[in-house]
């Protein structure tokens, strides 16, 4: 029923749960007895986080922030907004924050400072989607799944209006989507 709205697929099924296994694997091993805090940024982080952890065979504590900066539509609004707060805290702890996406990497800019004020003992980012043409500050995350082209992409956790989060891969939509 979705599949229909989507134009291509640029990140397949397969192609994320290897993702998941390499970078899952690199990580426990950078992190062996660092027992990290896995940080997602809610919502589109749901995915991804779920096949990484269990990939990560460390022990670890999981947390998670909700953050966004989109606002419903194609474009960052630029202006990141945190609606719920981790909870725990990070004096200390070494912190691997999960992502999605890093796009104009405002979001993760912004909740790496938040962090480092806070006192974490490090702070790094993995995402599974990595697209350097969108950005506007100056980031290169250290754990990166794979890197796309200029497109608006949805699935794996990406929404286009909420909606198209469940897709089980990534994908661009048809023009006509945006223009109903
Ligand atoms: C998306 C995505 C990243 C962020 C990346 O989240 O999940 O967190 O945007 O964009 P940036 O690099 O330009 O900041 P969004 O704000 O849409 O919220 P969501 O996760 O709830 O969809």
């Amino acid at each position: 029923m979705l599949e229909k709205d989507v134009e291509k697929v640029l990140v397949s099924n397969a192609e994320i749960k290897q993702i998941a296994k390499e970078l899952g694997k690199q990580l426990s091993f950078d992190y062996k007895d660092k027992f990290p805090i896995v940080l997602g940024l809610l919502k589109g982080c749901v995915p991804f986080i779920g096949d990484l952890i269990t990939e990560m065979d460390i022990h670890l504590e999981l947390g998670f922030m909700d953050v966004s900066s989109y606002h419903g539509g194609i474009e960052s609004s630029g202006d990141v907004k945190i609606s719920k707060d981790l909870g725990i805290s990070v004096q200390d702890r070494h912190i691997i924050i999960a992502e999605d996406i890093v796009d104009t990497g405002r979001t993760i800019k912004t909740i790496m400072e938040l962090l480092t004020f806070r006192g974490a003992a490090s702070v790094e980012v993995v995402t599974m989607l990595d697209k350097p043409t969108g950005r506007i500050v100056d980031f290169h995350p250290k754990y990166v799944g794979t890197t796309i082209p200029s497109e608006f992409v949805i699935g794996y956790g990406l929404d286009y209006e909420q909606k198209y989060r469940n897709l089980p891969f990534v994908g661009v939509l048809k023009p006509e989507v945006y223009n109903k």
